[in-house]
């Protein structure tokens, strides 16, 4: 041991040699300037030698070196945050190939990083590499730089860029990231996100072990109509991901608040799982954790379905979206995972499908369980209709090639192994029959132990509520709200914590919050089915422009209703849909709060003075299509509009469209019994079946947007006398016009669609499809996004209204 005095000099000894080396360092002999922390020709790093500490950059933030995976002996070279206790790595090298304990990286003047292999092996780790190496860098901004002695840059790290994108990277097309194989696995996984010629940023995946990409299943953002040659993805210091068009326009890809980049990390990574997601964490504190400020897609277990391969969970296994939106894959129960190692390769049934002699005994050996609300939609091999549940059930059981059976409204699909693209499906009233071996249920009870004890919990809570004198159930509920109320704090005041919402919850504002903020609601700003929009002006961390929306048609005892459509309407985030930002519910009182778009709606510009050019139109088609597909289809729960028309469509400062009043169908439910005089929606563009009893599904929102598309496309309103009797009605006068050919007539001045009349052709098709007065004819939002978007084919559509008659007239107008 060193005495505490020769420890003293040893330290002086040290500065002294520092002030010498710096003073060498600094003198004007040296063409570049070197700092403390620049790693020298030389220099070299041991994988799992603790002697030898990693490369850290100057602000300490980023370290570049060996990191050690769940195996004892293996290693990647990588860059990692320094200061942050969990290990986020931004960076790998040899993720395909880790190395043993004992392998060394090596910095030298020819041949950059070399990675040596106790038994010799060597592998470059700059490629390519051109010129001679003064040193390298580990940079503040995560990027690891070799340059040469007039400091010009050799290689870096940001140019072989893995799953994870750091602010100050740019893109350009061709760009591409790929997701690591799972959370511990750092070879490539089967996501793929890339930048197109025309801006576009798809996410993809690739058959492993092929390197064939599939078609994008996202698309991130398209603004091909702008015909830009130059499109540049930045993630610039702040933290915003943008699209940087012609060097001039800028558009915010990433949504969301995010937080100073003086107090926060921020990270975009492609996770294994395919949800691409823009991370932000505080860095000086060892609680925070890493938050989702944005990610992409909204619900990966929607948005990936393939229709070759497993989907995003593997094989017989069940998605579920998660509170941070990535996907929760579970097998169902009495499945099995293969590899409990490898959450991907799925799952196995523990009965053994035997088709062998007596067919007659098929069943047996097995039983049926019963799931709610859970669909593998490609894995049907037959559809049974009108069918019983019982009789649904007994047909797979009996059945030796059916592993599942699904029935929904009377009909009832037949599903085979393996099954794929395994979702939790809210959205319909569905029941699923799962094979199983018999007598096998009993012993699963272990598995579904947690639920029950949570039910037992409440249970217990309900039971001593109704056992004990009013005195004990006062006490209780106070403690209980004042539990409530503390948990509630503590929400507020993460949200408050730098002035900004951190999480994407709904805030609650006042009345009087509300009235202060629109001057007592003095700016009308228009009346709706649900009552009057004013405009104010609220303070969440900086002030925003906001639409007060006063609901006065609420339903009455609709308390506890209110509060969950609420919920719904704020748990949706789509760049096509109008956000909502809070609300309020006090008394008699109800309004919810919207952000303020300036350019009002779609109607002023197609039936006003100032329209919008062929390809703004088309875009718009495009955006809202989008934005019904989601409410459909990919949001938690699904919502129908019912109240789709121009002018509940509002434009952005991009001229992006954004629906509004979506969810308030519901909120405004009339009586049952009124359903039939008082019809919501509004007239022209209300589907048939709301005069004819038969139910009201997604599809009319198919048939609004339909004749929405219509007036889209020719600039004027569906119902207009005006233009003579034989236009009057325009579903009735396009396909007239369609089957005659003579579809220039109705975009008669407009010289940019006429001379896109392939494009035309196609929209007016689709418009036709979606008007169909058989629901059942209707496309889904899915379909016709993707008709829209050129990527399937639009087969020619059969007349809409087979039986026109002047009763159907009535009912149009
Ligand atoms: C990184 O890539 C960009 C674009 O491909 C290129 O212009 C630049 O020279 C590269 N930098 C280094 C150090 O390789
Ligand atoms: C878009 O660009 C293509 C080729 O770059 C050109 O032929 C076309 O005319 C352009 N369209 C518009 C609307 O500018
Ligand atoms: C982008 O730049 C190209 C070439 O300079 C030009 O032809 C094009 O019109 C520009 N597009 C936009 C949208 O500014
Ligand atoms: C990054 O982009 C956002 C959004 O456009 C902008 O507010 C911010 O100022 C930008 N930051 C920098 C450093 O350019
Ligand atoms: C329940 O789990 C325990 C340990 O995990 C195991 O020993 C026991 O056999 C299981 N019981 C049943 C009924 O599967």
């Amino acid at each position: 041991m060193m005495s505490q005095k020769h420890k003293k000099m040893a330290k002086v000894n040290l500065l002294l040699s520092h002030f010498l080396l710096n003073l060498l360092i600094l003198s004007p002999n040296f063409a570049f300037s070197q700092t403390k922390n620049d790693v020298k020709i030389g220099s070299s790093l041991i994988a799992g030698d603790d002697k030898t500490s990693p490369w850290i950059s100057p602000n300490e933030d980023f370290a570049f070196g060996f990191q050690q995976l769940g195996d004892e002996n293996q290693f990647i070279v990588s860059i990692w945050y320094n200061k942050i206790p969990e290990k986020t790595i931004i960076w790998y090298a040899n993720g395909d190939n880790p190395c043993p304990k004992g392998s060394r990286i090596e910095l030298l003047a020819d041949r950059g990083l070399v990675l040596t292999s106790p038994q010799q092996d060597e592998a470059s780790i700059s490629d390519p590499l051109i010129g001679i190496v003064a040193y390298g860098t580990m940079k503040d901004t995560g990027n690891f730089v070799l340059v040469n002695r007039h400091s010009d840059s050799l290689w870096q790290s940001f140019n072989q860029t893995k799953d994870t994108i750091l602010p100050t990277q740019e893109f350009r097309e061709g760009f591409k990231i790929s997701s690591r194989r799972s959370e511990t696995s750092f070879s490539k996984g089967r996501f793929l996100l890339r930048m197109f010629q025309n801006g576009n940023i798809g996410i993809a995946s690739l058959n492993l072990p092929s390197e064939y990409i599939n078609e994008n299943f996202y698309l991130i953002r398209s603004i091909d109509q702008l015909n830009a040659t130059n499109y540049v993805m930045k993630f610039n210091e702040s933290g915003y991901i943008l699209l940087l068009v012609n060097n001039s326009q800028e558009f915010v890809l990433s949504q969301g608040e995010i937080g100073s980049s003086a107090r926060f990390y921020h990270r975009a990574t492609l996770n294994y799982d395919g949800v691409f997601a823009l991370y932000q964490r505080l860095k000086d504190s060892k609680n925070d954790v890493w938050s989702t400020v944005w990610s992409v897609p909204d619900n990966i277990c929607y948005s990936f379905p393939s229709e070759k391969g497993s989907g995003v969970c593997g094989y017989n296994r069940i998605c579920r979206l998660s509170i941070d939106k990535r996907p929760d894959c579970q097998c169902p129960r009495a499945f099995t995972l293969v590899d409990p190692e490898d959450d991907y390769r799925g799952c196995i049934p523990d009965y053994v499908q035997d088709c062998g002699n007596n067919q007659e005994d098929a069943g047996s050996q097995v039983e049926m369980e019963t799931i709610t609300n859970i669909d593998w939609p490609t894995s049907d091999y037959e559809l049974l209709q009108p069918l019983d549940e019982e009789k649904c059930k007994n047909a797979c059981l009996n059945d030796c090639m059916c592993a599942v059976s699904i029935i929904r409204e009377n009909s009832c699909w037949k599903k085979k192994l393996p099954l794929s693209n395994g979702r939790v499906d809210n959205r319909v009233n569905s029941k699923a029959f799962i094979k199983r071996k018999k007598g096998t249920f009993r012993e699963n009870t272990n598995s579904s132990k947690p639920k029950n004890k949570k039910q037992e919990t409440i249970i217990l809570i309900v039971s001593v509520f109704l056992g004990s004198s009013v005195f004990v159930n006062c006490l209780l509920l106070g403690v209980l709200s004042l539990g409530f109320l503390l948990v509630y704090r503590n929400k507020r005041l993460t949200f408050d914590r730098n002035g900004s919402s951190m999480d994407q919850t709904l805030r609650y504002f006042s009345y009087k919050d509300l009235s202060k903020a629109t001057e007592g609601f003095k700016e009308e700003r228009g009346r709706g089915a649900f009552g009057i929009v004013y405009k104010g002006v609220v303070d969440i961390g900086n002030p925003i422009a906001v639409a007060v929306k006063k609901l006065d048609r609420i339903v009455q005892d609709g308390d506890k209703e209110f509060k969950t459509e609420v919920n719904v309407i704020g748990q949706t985030h789509h760049k096509n849909l109008v956000r909502l930002i809070g609300f309020c519910d006090e008394g008699p009182h109800r309004l919810l709060v919207y952000e303020f778009l300036n350019n009002g709606s779609l109607a002023s510009f197609l039936f006003g003075d100032l329209k919008l050019t062929w390809n703004q139109r088309t875009q718009v088609a495009l955006g809202i299509a989008r934005g019904l597909l989601y409410l459909h289809d990919e949001c938690i729960t699904q919502i129908i509009h019912c109240d789709i028309k121009p002018q509940n469509i509002l434009l952005d400062d991009q001229y992006e469209p954004r629906i509004s009043d979506f969810g308030l169908s519901k909120l405004l439910r009339m009586d049952q019994s009124e359903t039939q005089t008082a019809i919501r929606g509004t007239k022209g563009y209300v589907a048939p079946e709301w005069f004819r009893n038969m139910p009201i599904t997604l599809k009319v929102d198919v048939y609004s947007f339909g004749v929405l598309l219509l007036e889209i496309i020719c600039c004027r309103r569906n119902v207009d006398y005006e233009v003579g009797e034989d236009k009057a009605i325009l579903t009735y006068w396009a396909y007239d016009c369609y089957q005659q050919g003579t579809m220039y007539q109705l975009v008669q001045n407009d010289l940019d669609a006429m001379s896109d009349m392939k494009k035309l052709e196609k929209f007016l098709m689709v418009a036709i499809w979606c008007i169909q007065e058989d629901p059942s004819l209707r496309p889904t939002m899915k379909k016709v996004v993707l008709m829209l978007e050129e990527i399937v084919e639009v087969p020619s559509p059969p007349c809409p209204n087979p039986y026109r008659s002047e009763h159907s007239l009535v009912d149009a107008v």
